[in-house]
């Protein structure tokens, strides 16, 4: 391992082929004072990212590659979708998006090793394609990321160079919830059991389900992702102490990245462990809670397209839905407002127009109510999303349309 200064990047680039694939750590967890460096020092590049925020190099030269689009490659005529469910990004990093060079941000060295901090994710997966492959890994170390355990440990041994910087984490600014989205999760909370296991997923929506649940105890979490929502279940004593916090990137407030720094009860794995779906589904009583953009009377949710274009992409949402019905006692909720009010359209539709990122919940959940799907036949499942889920002015059109596709 060799420790280089910012402004001698060019000893790193000139070991790069032509259009070379970099990996960088996405999410809030982005090295950005690095990345505008190497930018500079590279014409053309992919930038490999998932969910990249905004403030990320944009310009001719660059395609942004993601399997998980963020509001910084978001609607760029230069990105590239690599459709995927995240359990399986990281086989994909070994066998089809290889990367050239690999660059985490990190804490600074303890003991010989780094820690991934708040961004591990498939980290792991990309170093390890990398020293397959003969690719490069670079470390930037920053005394502001925090040190997590578990997966997010990387040996010294695995960096080829390290980069000293000091920059402050990207914070996820708090949105109060819409009342909405407070109806939502209050319905969802009632179907949350003490001693239940909770995945949250992205979007206001599964933040909201949090907030109504200080009263719970026992609460255990087994999640890809977590935000300052937690924390405020933890101390509201709402959580199992026994048990770890198993996630694989987290974002949220300073006071989130503080609190997981040095935590032994925060937990840090790999996807491949946390969104395995065998893992998921061993957790007692284990609730996913995963916001869509439309479903439709076939119970099948798009939460990744809008505008005719890439909005997101799958997450881990399959993963932990399947996860979630194979676990004794566990639910997989889909979360949505009735109305989208931009458009002044139901997001229940008949039939979906673009592709289906998930399907087989156990309940679909809007502010009218929740529409019990899993398990009922496909009759009762339309019958259930018109008169539970839908917006009472879509629910005569929904019939109708329910009739036509010969549901009912
Ligand atoms: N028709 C048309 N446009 C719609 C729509 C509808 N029915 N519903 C939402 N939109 C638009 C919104 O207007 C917004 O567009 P804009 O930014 O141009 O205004 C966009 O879609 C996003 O909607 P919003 O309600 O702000 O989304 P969100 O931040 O609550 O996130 C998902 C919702 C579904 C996009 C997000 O949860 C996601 O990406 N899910 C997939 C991955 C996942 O679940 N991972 C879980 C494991 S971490």
């Amino acid at each position: 391992m060799q420790v280089i200064d910012i402004d001698q990047l060019s000893k790193i680039t000139s070991k790069l082929p032509n259009n070379p694939r970099v990996l960088v750590s996405g999410n809030f967890g982005t090295p950005f004072l690095f990345l505008s460096a190497l930018d500079k020092q590279l014409a053309t590049y992919r930038l490999n990212m998932l969910n990249a925020q905004p403030g990320i190099p944009d310009r001719d030269g660059i395609t942004f590659e993601s399997a998980f689009i963020g509001a910084g490659m978001r609607y760029s005529d230069r990105l590239e979708y690599f459709p995927g469910r995240l359990s399986l990004v990281p086989r994909m990093l070994r066998t089809h998006t290889k990367p050239d060079l690999v660059v985490i941000h990190t804490s600074t060295p303890r003991a010989g090793l780094v820690s991934l901090g708040n961004e591990v994710n498939v980290l792991p997966a990309a170093i390890e394609s990398a020293r397959k492959h003969n690719a490069l890994v670079v470390a930037v170390v920053n005394p502001h990321m925090p040190y997590t355990f578990g997966d997010a440990e990387i040996p010294l041994e695995d960096i080829d160079y390290l980069v000293e910087v000091s920059e402050n984490l990207r914070t996820k600014p708090h949105v109060e919830p819409t009342e909405v989205a407070l109806k939502i999760g209050q319905e969802i909370a009632t179907r949350i059991s003490d001693g239940s296991t909770l995945q949250l997923g992205i979007g206001a929506i599964p933040d909201a389900v949090l907030s109504a649940l200080p009263n719970r105890k026992g609460l255990r979490i087994w999640t890809e992702m977590f935000s300052d929502g937690v924390l405020d279940l933890r101390n509201a004593g709402a959580l199992d102490v026994r048990s770890h916090i198993t996630a694989s990137f987290v974002f949220g407030s300073q006071e989130l990245y503080d609190w997981i720094h040095l935590n032994p009860r925060v937990r840090m794995r790999r996807t491949e462990v946390t969104n395995s779906s065998g893992n998921i589904g061993k957790q007692p009583r284990m609730i996913s809670i995963n916001a869509a953009l439309q479903v439709d009377l076939f119970d099948q949710a798009n939460s990744s397209r809008v505008h005719d274009r890439i909005y997101s992409g799958f997450g881990g949402s399959t993963d932990f839905i399947v996860g979630a019905l194979n676990s004794r006692g566990g639910l997989a909720f889909m979360a949505l407002p009735s109305w989208h009010a931009k458009t002044n359209t139901s997001t229940i539709v008949p039939k979906l127009i673009d592709p289906v990122t998930s399907f087989q919940h156990s309940y679909v959940v809007t502010e009218h109510g929740a529409a019990h799907c899993a398990g009922a036949s496909q009759r009762q499942q339309a019958l259930n999303l018109i008169e539970h889920a839908a917006h009472p002015d879509a629910r005569d059109d929904l019939m109708k349309a329910a009739h036509d596709l010969n549901l009912v």
